[in-house]
């Protein structure tokens, strides 16, 4: 009998590790957001936002460059995007994008380096679609990103391709025919937060405009009109949301009033915010990125061959504003918020 019981020490010791190393221990820090009772509370774990604030720390600034000069559509011969330019910033702009995206290959990435001008890498094609993009997120949707800005530096931190996004998945296929429907659920993916809810929520909500993301009918009775919500569509719904609150590193309190999810008025402005969100990253994959599938190389697309697309994290990489709201606009204001004529 005791050496049973001493037989259990070790065991004690692994039980002990792992609830050190697997469970958030305290102090945990919370914040209330919303009216008192209402439950609106951020709980976050002051060791994770340490580590978060290491890695989300704004590029560095060279300050806006000097006005006057030529502009670069006088002085180049095949600038289509940035002609608007004084050939300054133009090129301290290119300076600045190398840093951000290809800073290991350097102007090489995207140029053949005897001849600027030339067209040829699929990078440098992708790239204008990509500064388009960009002066559009600035120039349109200030609802959402007004108070920072974004560059190139939001999604990609000095990578290629940034670290965040998503395709659409080619898990277990389903045998077809009268075989009983998965409906894409109970599989552990990335995309669902490895949950049981679809993992295609983010194919479904944040490719197009008009999608409805509902759980809650405004009818009583079964009703039939457009404001159906399927059983299918909730748990849609559901997964989306995990997938929001994981990208920014929120509970779902830091918008929602638990007691009516629905209800707007019991929100927290955050939401609002958001809805501006799921508009805008819907608008960017449907016009920029995922027609750019045709012009990327195999290896870069998903397993059924779309191009990888922006969901919440792309930009906020576990956190409620990118790069905790710095200004990512002021160094190139022209660039990054003025089409050309
Ligand atoms: C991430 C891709 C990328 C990188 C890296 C890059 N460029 Fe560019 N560059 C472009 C794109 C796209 C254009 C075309 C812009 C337009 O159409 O308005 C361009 C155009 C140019 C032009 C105009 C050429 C002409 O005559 O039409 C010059 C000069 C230039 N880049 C210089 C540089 C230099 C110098 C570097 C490195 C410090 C660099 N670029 C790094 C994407 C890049
Ligand atoms: C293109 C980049 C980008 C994408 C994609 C994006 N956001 Fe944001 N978001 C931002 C920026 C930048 C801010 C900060 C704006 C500011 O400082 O006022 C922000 C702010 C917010 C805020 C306000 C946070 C606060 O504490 O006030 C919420 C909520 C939010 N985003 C939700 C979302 C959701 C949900 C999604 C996905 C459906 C999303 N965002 C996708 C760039 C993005
Ligand atoms: C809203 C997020 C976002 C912003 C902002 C953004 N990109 Fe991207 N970029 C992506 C995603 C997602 C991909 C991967 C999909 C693709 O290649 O089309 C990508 C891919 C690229 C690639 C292809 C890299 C490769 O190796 O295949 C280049 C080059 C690029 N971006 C340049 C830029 C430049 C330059 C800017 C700023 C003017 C920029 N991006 C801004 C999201 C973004
Ligand atoms: C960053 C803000 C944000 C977070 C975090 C968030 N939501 Fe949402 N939620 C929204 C927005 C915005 C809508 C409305 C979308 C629309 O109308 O297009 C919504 C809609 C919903 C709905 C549908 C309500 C209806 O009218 O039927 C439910 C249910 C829901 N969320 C649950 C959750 C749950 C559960 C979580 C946590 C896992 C969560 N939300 C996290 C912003 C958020």
């Amino acid at each position: 009998m005791r050496y049973g019981l001493i037989a259990l020490i070790p065991f004690g010791i692994v039980l002990a590790i792992f609830a050190i190393l697997k469970f958030e221990h305290p102090p945990i820090d919370s914040t209330q957001l919303g009216f008192r009772g209402t439950g609106i509370v951020q709980v976050d774990n002051p060791r994770t936002e340490a580590a978060l604030a290491k890695l989300n720390q704004p590029p560095e600034s060279y300050g806006p460059t000097e006005p006057g000069g030529p502009l670069a559509s006088e002085v180049y011969e095949n600038v289509r995007v940035l002609g608007h330019l004084t050939e300054d910033e133009f090129l301290s702009y290119m300076a600045s994008i190398t840093e951000w995206v290809s800073p290991e290959q350097g102007c090489g990435y995207c140029h053949n380096e005897e001849n600027l001008a030339e067209e040829g890498l699929y990078t440098k094609t992708v790239s204008r679609r990509m500064m388009q993009m960009t002066q559009t997120i600035n120039a349109d949707w200030g609802a959402h990103v007004g108070g920072a800005g974004v560059n190139c530096y939001t999604c990609h931190r000095g990578q290629n391709v940034p670290a965040y996004y998503f395709v659409e998945d080619d898990l277990q296929p389903e045998a077809g025919g009268f075989s009983a429907s998965r409906n894409n659920q109970n599989f552990a993916a990335d995309e669902n937060v490895y949950s049981s809810l679809p993992y295609d929520a983010l194919d479904k909500q944040l490719t197009q405009d008009d999608v409805l993301i509902r759980v809650q009918s405004d009818n009583a009775l079964p009703y039939f009109g457009e404001d159906l919500v399927p059983i299918q569509d909730a748990e849609t719904t559901y997964s989306l949301m995990m997938s929001m609150s994981q990208g920014l590193g929120v509970n779902c309190t830091y918008c929602h009033n638990t007691r009516a999810f629905s209800n707007w008025e019991q929100s927290h402005p955050a939401r609002l915010v958001a809805w501006h969100g799921i508009e805008m990253a819907q608008h960017l994959n449907a016009e920029y990125l995922a027609p750019l599938a045709s012009e990327l190389p195999e290896h870069r697309l998903g397993p059924k061959g779309d191009a990888p697309k922006a969901k919440c994290a792309t930009c906020h990489q576990g956190i409620p504003k990118p790069m905790y709201g710095a200004d990512m606009v002021s160094d190139h204001p022209k660039a990054l918020t003025q089409r050309a004529e």
